[in-house]
């Protein structure tokens, strides 16, 4: 695909800093960036910065006449695919939504024919002042999305929502925005689950597996950037939420398979997780002390939900597309082929989680691909992402959904 060309309009906040961190990884990704510094934002991080790490000239003065015949401020907006507004400053925001256009940012912002995507970032107090909440609001009515603002320690010293949010979500959240407008999954909705599950014995113990959730939220990214609307349903990991989708955070079995149930109808479900087959019996309230216990206490189990199986196996608000994964530590075909049959669901991908197979927790997985139709192919050892790609490819040709232009 040609590379998506990214306006980068960058505000006046200290959060400019990340922007270049922003483009370098966005440029690793295939974008091509082209960017607009305020005046403000000048005051943050240096044109000769930007340029440098974009390959490209930076704009920052409405009225410059070198800056006018090479490149007009209307066609700044028309040669771009999709305009970022980041920092997305309060002031901005407010410019936005009362519609101003005194300095090239607002100008090109008031002209632009694309999408517009902003990342947040401000003081805690300004965030949530009403004024900026009713120009969001504004804005959101207008059809602009936003990512973020994240909680957390802010450069003035406060401390709540108001970070901007980090560069690998906010270029998951610009794939997800290009997917939508050009992807081949535009207008469906997928469901992914990822990630163990933790089956607490007591407020401190619990019963869990090694799975880091790295293939399941693959998955997740790469079907929004394919276009579709997702909900990644995540167990506990030490993974960043992507961005461009609803992330929804579980413990247990019982809570993922709710989420899920929750996030129907969706017209393709992949169940990545590692969910526990089972379930401490009963959850002690207490924490459970080694001086009070005569022996070692036995751990009695029950039975958890079978999330594929409870979705895959029902009548009505089943999705389309059903896929699973099989983790296998032996005659891995054979036993992923039964699983298939056994669980009713239209798809399985099956792995050697075998103790030299470094699958679980690693960035490459092997892959059989398994269809109820009986059809079968091996995958070659390939990275996480590139299992995704390949997946979501395959998703979209079976839901019969054609790549097009925007
Ligand atoms: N799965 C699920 N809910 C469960 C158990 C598994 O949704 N309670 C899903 C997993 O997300 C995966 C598939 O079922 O897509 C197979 O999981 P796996 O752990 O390989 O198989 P199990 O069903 O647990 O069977 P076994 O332990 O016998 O291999």
């Amino acid at each position: 695909m040609e590379k998506a060309r990214i306006l980068l309009v960058i505000g006046g906040g200290i959060a400019a800093y990340k922007t270049l961190e922003l483009i370098r990884r966005g440029r690793a990704r295939g974008l091509a960036f082209r960017c607009v510094l305020t005046r403000a934002g000048a005051e943050f991080v240096t044109p000769l910065a930007l340029a440098s790490l974009s390959g490209e000239k930076v704009y920052s003065d409405l009225f410059s006449l070198t800056d006018e015949v090479e490149m007009g401020h209307i066609r700044l907006s028309r040669e771009a695919d999709l305009i970022l507004v980041a920092p997305a400053t309060a002031d901005l925001i407010a410019k936005m939504a009362g519609g101003h256009a005194d300095d090239l940012a607002s100008t090109l912002l008031l002209a632009a024919d694309k999408p517009v995507l902003l990342a947040p970032a401000m003081n805690v107090r300004m965030w949530s002042h009403p004024a900026t909440q009713r120009n969001l609001a504004q804005l959101k009515a207008d059809g602009v999305r936003w990512i973020g603002p994240e909680a957390g320690d802010l450069a003035c010293g406060e401390e709540g929502f108001g970070r901007m949010a980090e560069p690998e979500a906010i270029l998951d959240a610009l794939s997800a925005e290009l997917g939508r407008m050009r992807g081949p999954l535009r207008g469906r909705r997928a469901v992914v689950t990822s990630g163990p599950t933790q089956e607490p014995w007591d407020p401190v113990r619990f019963l869990s597996n090694r799975s880091s959730g790295k293939q399941g939220h693959a998955i997740a990214r790469a079907l929004a950037a394919a276009g579709a609307q997702v909900t990644l349903v995540a167990g506990p990991v030490a993974l960043p939420d992507p961005g461009g989708m609803e992330v929804v955070h579980v413990r247990s079995a019982r809570e993922m398979l709710a989420a899920v149930e929750r996030s129907l109808p969706a017209d393709v479900l992949v169940c990545a997780a590692a969910v526990a087959d089972w379930r401490p019996r009963s959850p002690r309230e207490d924490k459970i002390k080694k001086q009070a216990e005569r022996a070692p206490p036995v751990l009695a189990l029950e039975e958890n939900p079978d999330i594929l199986k409870t979705i895959a196996q029902r009548r009505e608000g089943r999705p389309r597309l059903v896929v699973g994964f099989a983790a296998e530590t032996e005659r891995v075909v054979e036993r992923a082929r039964a699983k298939l049959a056994q669980k009713g669901c239209d798809w399985l991908l099956a792995n050697d989680v075998g103790p030299q197979s470094c699958v679980l927790g690693g960035d490459r997985n092997r892959v059989w691909w398994l269809s109820r139709d009986g059809a079968e192919e091996a995958w070659p050892e390939l990275g996480k992402e590139e299992v995704a790609r390949r997946l979501v490819a395959r998703i979209a040709d079976a839901l019969g959904c054609a790549a097009g232009e925007a």
